[in-house]
């Protein structure tokens, strides 16, 4: 043998799918949905060709279909009327996300909703906390307390996962003290503790209409440049008790999401952000590339970096992919 003949392996399809070592599933998948509290809108989203922020009156059939498709997994963005200085619409009983979340549990019981915990979208300035008078910037322990409790009244709602994308230390810590203190144990955090200041969430701020009105976000979200930080917000968050790790954006993080992987044994998601699914699709709709083979190609990927889960506005077109596929 002069060498190694790895052709032989790949000579017909019914081989390819034998030796093949990654898979997509339907049940990986978690679908976010923009959730307006005025009736009867579907607005598409200029930079998201086919995602809406929809009105809670509309979002039953939205469920409807995806269930149907076999997602299994939703995250609800709101969309509240009214926005103030400490985003009082996040933890409010009646806010925007704990209506979604009721409508949504007492519909579909087995459809998980995962919470997204973060203020930004009811702040009037759209940070993720509240701001220190003094040094202009968000003000960490003071945000916790906030933050605690939205994640409570999202329990209280019916939340079956909480999902804290704040970025303030010690998030994990008090959220899981303060879930289980209101009686939620049995709750898990699905931490958002590795999060990049990327300008790839850029269509998402359009969407939940979060983008913050001065300055940026990189006094909490970490510096791209990173690699070791990333290990050290994982350290916390192991120790600080949280149950699942994402690691956000996906796409241009892949080598994040495998290091992540070997250096824990906790679930891990993928979050394919905003900016990932607004390119493939404009590239998609301009006839440039093959939409579903692409999409599949990138879902792949990060499973075969190490990802459990992949958080996606391609949700159901994925599973309408796998319906079709072989
Ligand atoms: C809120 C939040 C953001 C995203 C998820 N939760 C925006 C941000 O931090 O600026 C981004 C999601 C996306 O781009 O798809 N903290
Ligand atoms: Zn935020």
């Amino acid at each position: 043998m002069k060498f190694d003949r790895h052709r032989r392996l790949r000579s017909s399809q019914v081989m390819r799918n034998m030796v093949k070592e990654t898979y997509v599933h339907k049940s990986d998948l978690i679908y976010p949905i923009f959730v307006i509290e005025e009736d009867n809108i579907k607005n598409e989203i200029t930079s998201m060709p086919g995602i809406y922020q929809l009105s809670l009156n509309l979002l039953e059939e939205e469920l409807k279909e995806a269930y149907d498709l076999g997602v299994r997994g939703v995250m609800f963005f709101g969309i509240p009327n009214e926005k103030d200085a400490c985003g009082t619409g996040a933890f409010i009983d009646d806010g925007i996300i704990q209506k979604a979340t009721r409508l949504s549990k007492s519909k579909f019981p087995d459809l998980l909703v995962v919470a997204d915990t973060c203020l930004c979208e009811y702040t009037d300035h759209g940070h993720c906390g509240v701001i220190d008078e003094e040094t202009n910037d968000v003000d960490n322990d003071k945000s916790l307390e906030l933050l605690v409790k939205t994640a409570v009244s999202q329990a209280k709602a019916g939340a079956d996962i909480i999902a804290p994308s704040n970025m303030m230390d010690g998030f994990v810590a008090e959220i899981r003290e303060g879930l289980d203190q209101a009686g939620f144990i049995n709750i898990p955090i699905m931490s958002y503790g590795i999060k990049y200041a990327s300008s790839f969430y850029g269509p998402f701020r359009e969407a939940a209409d979060g983008a913050p009105s001065f300055g940026d976000r990189k006094t909490y979200q970490m510096d791209p440049s990173n690699r070791l930080e990333a290990f050290r917000e994982l350290e916390s968050d192991i120790k600080e008790g949280c149950d699942m790790m994402i690691v956000k954006p996906a796409l241009s993080y892949l080598d994040i999401i495998r290091d992540v992987r070997n250096r824990s044994d906790l679930p891990i998601v993928a979050y394919n952000v905003s900016g990932e699914y607004s390119m493939t699709k404009a590239a998609a709709l301009n006839g440039w590339i093959d939409e579903e083979k692409i999409v599949m190609e990138q879902m792949i990927s990060m499973k075969r970096a190490g990802a459990d889960m992949i958080i996606t506005y391609f949700a159901k077109d994925i599973c309408k992919y796998l319906d079709g596929g072989e």
